[in-house]
């Protein structure tokens, strides 16, 4: 990958992801830049973060290119016509909460990284703060994860977790889990410019 690495962020929400990726490239921490940033939803905090940021922002909602899943194809181009004219190397989901149809897969094999609030393979899908609690595990956490076509179950590039203490709601497991978060994706980031990362098979090698 060349330096610094270009990296479109996908969002749908309030954005702490984004900010702490675009809060890494700042510091140097990472050696990339967030070139453009695509919400599937109009009005979010995390287009304001973009804007605070001087960050060219885009909303794109499938609704206008017809009816979910039939228009995935469309709706995905579009939001690849965005990033072509930005020449991103890596894009990374923070939060944006469609799922990656083959379209955009194949436009960047390899190249599209998701967070999880989850130790995967165990809880994916949407509620996993909430699943996790449910099943009583006592250890939870976060993971960082190439996409493919397997919802949340591409190979993992970075994991860290998080206890799970006797007075946890999903709003107090979900904040410690979400600053883990913060963390790893910034590293996956890093690993990623400065070229350590590889994959074989399922394998995420780290060098
Ligand atoms: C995070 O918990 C992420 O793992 C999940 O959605 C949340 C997004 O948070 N997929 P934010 O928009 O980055 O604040």
């Amino acid at each position: 990958m060349r330096t610094p690495l270009r990296l479109a962020v996908l969002v749908s929400g309030r954005g702490t992801n984004l900010q702490a990726i675009i809060d890494g490239c700042k510091s140097g921490e990472i050696r990339g830049t967030v070139s453009v940033v695509v919400s599937n939803r109009p009005n979010v905090l995390a287009l304001r973060r973009a804007e605070d940021a001087g960050i060219p922002h885009y909303v794109i909602q499938s609704r206008d290119y017809g009816k979910w899943p039939d228009c995935r194809n469309e709706y995905e181009r579009a939001i690849i016509d965005i990033l072509k004219d930005f020449d991103i190397d890596l894009v990374v989901l923070a939060g944006y909460d469609r799922l990656i149809g083959d379209v955009f897969l194949n436009a960047y094999p390899q190249r599209i990284i998701n967070i999880h609030p989850s130790l995967l393979p165990s809880f994916p899908g949407l509620h996993a703060q909430k699943d996790a609690l449910e099943y009583g595990v006592k250890v939870a956490g976060a993971t960082v994860f190439f996409v493919n076509p397997v919802m949340d179950g591409g190979p993992i590039i970075a994991q860290e977790a998080v206890p799970v203490e006797e007075k946890d709601t999903v709003e107090t497991l979900s904040a410690r889990i979400l600053q883990v978060e913060h963390c790893i994706l910034k590293r996956a980031i890093r690993l990623i410019a400065d070229g350590r990362v590889s994959i074989q098979g399922r394998r995420v090698i780290i060098t």
